[in-house]
């Protein structure tokens, strides 16, 4: 564990103070970096299981939850890089950070109100300056509660999912994500959790439980596990159950 993990860890035991200091370590430490140190190797590691096993990438990106956009932006690299030309790129953020925890994402106070805000236009800029053509690439703004409704299905031409990356730490969050995604996921889609193991292995918090109420409204997926990757992540891939 690392000494910022250790320090995190402590300072979780008394809410208000963590709360002030991540507020003051997010402010001081601005640049544009990735939350998830893990997250950009495993997007890269699922486009290439997807190519080797079907020699060609077809569906989209979407990446739900996305800070300052610097895991959205490698992405995006991964898929120039491995000349992917067809992926179209979704990303969905309050672009204010986490909503207010409710219910059992209250668990502990290690998500707060306004956790991870960055605006959109720092967004935009963040992945104009690194050579992101925001013209091939779709922000949908707002909390997903909101946000992600019928109406906005018929807004872009989304496409079957070939990459999904769940980065948004509620239970809450995820589940409203997924639901969202149900048409867009398939027999072949690769769902990356980044916070699978946020509470340890618990599955009655967090995105383990979200996924496992995904996987029993969904009899008709089998779901392999993958890969585990930093700080908490870990990666599945859906099949259809025999
Ligand atoms: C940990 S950060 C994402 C980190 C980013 N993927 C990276 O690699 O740096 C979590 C993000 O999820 C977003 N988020 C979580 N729940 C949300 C919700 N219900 N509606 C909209 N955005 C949400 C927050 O605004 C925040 O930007």
């Amino acid at each position: 564990m690392s000494f910022k993990s250790t320090i995190e860890d402590l300072l979780r035991n008394y809410p208000p103070l963590f709360q002030f200091a991540s507020k003051v370590y997010h402010k001081i430490n601005g640049s544009f970096r990735t939350l998830s140190p893990g997250a950009p190797g495993a997007i890269r590691k699922s486009f290439e299981y997807i190519l080797e096993r079907d020699g060609a990438v077809s569906g989209d990106y979407y990446e739900f939850g996305l800070f300052r956009g610097y895991t959205f932006l490698q992405a995006w690299n991964h898929c120039k890089e491995l000349k992917l030309a067809d992926v179209n790129f979704y990303g969905f953020d309050s672009f204010e950070g986490l909503p207010a925890a409710e219910g059992i994402d209250q668990v502990d106070g290690r998500f707060f109100e306004g956790q991870f805000a960055c605006s959109r236009e720092e967004v935009e800029k963040n992945l104009a300056g690194e050579g992101v053509n925001l013209e091939k690439v779709t922000l949908v703004e707002g909390y997903y509660e909101n946000a992600l409704t019928d109406q906005l299905r018929q807004q872009h031409p989304f496409k079957p999912a070939s990459v999904v990356l769940l980065d948004c730490d509620y239970y809450s969050s995820t589940v409203t994500a997924l639901e969202w995604m149900d048409p867009y996921i398939q027999p072949g889609t690769i769902l990356l959790f980044d916070d699978w193991f946020s509470y340890g292995e618990s599955n009655e918090l967090g995105q383990q439980k979200a996924y496992e109420e995904f996987l029993a409204r969904h009899p008709e997926y089998k779901s392999d596990a993958l890969w585990e990757f930093e700080n908490h992540g870990k990666g599945f891939v859906l099949s259809a159950a025999q």
